[in-house]
């Protein structure tokens, strides 16, 4: 069995190759959250090639939410380098950091997050509206919402909608803008067998039609079993390859 660190290490020959064909790297990435002395992140070496589908499995506090965080750049790690679809984040801020999150990657959130006082439509149009042009927008939302099965409910608000509703409006809306890197926290935690697998398809439908990188955190063997490679953390690690 390959150790993690072997499986997503990129070896003497692919050194040589572009750094671009790498969608996420993180070298030696701790965080520590000091006044109340966890560890949350503990030394993690990980190189995930454009293109790939990962899934992430561990115990509840194993570090998972932190580790997209991080490379979503909502947070920024105490010690070590990463760097997503070629930029790297310690440099970023201001406009530069909202530019980043805008155009390169994704994010499903593990509670939705949805805008309460804003319809279906209107919150997948949200990240995208102060961009982008009103009309095309609301094509391409409604399109997406289409595709995860809720363009009837495009003008109830997210507190009309039931909990898996809310979930696939999540991820119409973190596909909206064309992710490069789709960040996914439980993306399938609140819907049953067969909508859960329905998701993952169209996941893995819009990963191989816009050869996005997909990260997914779940607790679903089923659903981790459908990745191309399988990480588990624990304790803030990465622990050896289950595949
Ligand atoms: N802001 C914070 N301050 C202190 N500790 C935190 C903070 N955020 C997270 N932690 C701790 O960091 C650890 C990792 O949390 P994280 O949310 O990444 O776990 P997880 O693997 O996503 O768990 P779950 O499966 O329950 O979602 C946990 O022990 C958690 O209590
Ligand atoms: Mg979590």
């Amino acid at each position: 069995m390959k150790k993690i660190q072997e499986l997503y290490t990129t070896s003497d020959n692919e050194k040589e190759r572009s750094a671009a064909e790498i969608a996420i790297e993180m070298v030696a990435v701790s965080k520590f959250y000091q006044t109340k002395m966890v560890k949350a992140i503990n030394d993690v070496t990980l190189r995930i090639k454009c293109g790939e589908c990962v899934t992430i499995t561990g115990p509840s506090g194993s570090g998972k939410s932190t580790l997209l965080r991080l490379i979503a750049s909502l947070d920024q790690p105490t010690q070590g380098q990463i760097v997503v679809d070629g930029v790297p984040l310690a440099g970023l801020s201001g406009d530069a950091l909202a530019a980043f999150r805008r155009v390169h990657v994704g994010m499903i959130f593990q509670g939705f997050r949805l805008l309460p006082a804003l319809t279906v439509l209107e919150n997948v149009m949200a990240p995208l509206l102060p961009y982008t042009a009103a009309k095309p927008l609301r094509a391409q939302a409604l399109e997406m919402l289409a595709r995860v099965r809720l363009a009837p409910r495009a003008s109830h608000l997210p507190g009309e909608l039931s909990g898996g509703e809310q979930q696939r409006v999540a991820i119409a809306r973190a596909l909206v803008a064309n992710p490069r890197v789709l960040l996914a926290d439980e993306p399938t935690g609140s819907l049953d067998t067969e909508t859960a697998h329905a998701i993952m398809s169209l996941l893995q439908d819009v990963q191989a039609e816009t050869a996005m990188t997909l990260l997914v955190v779940t607790h679903d063997a089923r659903i981790a079993a459908r990745a191309q490679y399988r990480i588990q953390m624990e304790d803030g690690c990465l622990k050896e390859d289950i595949g």
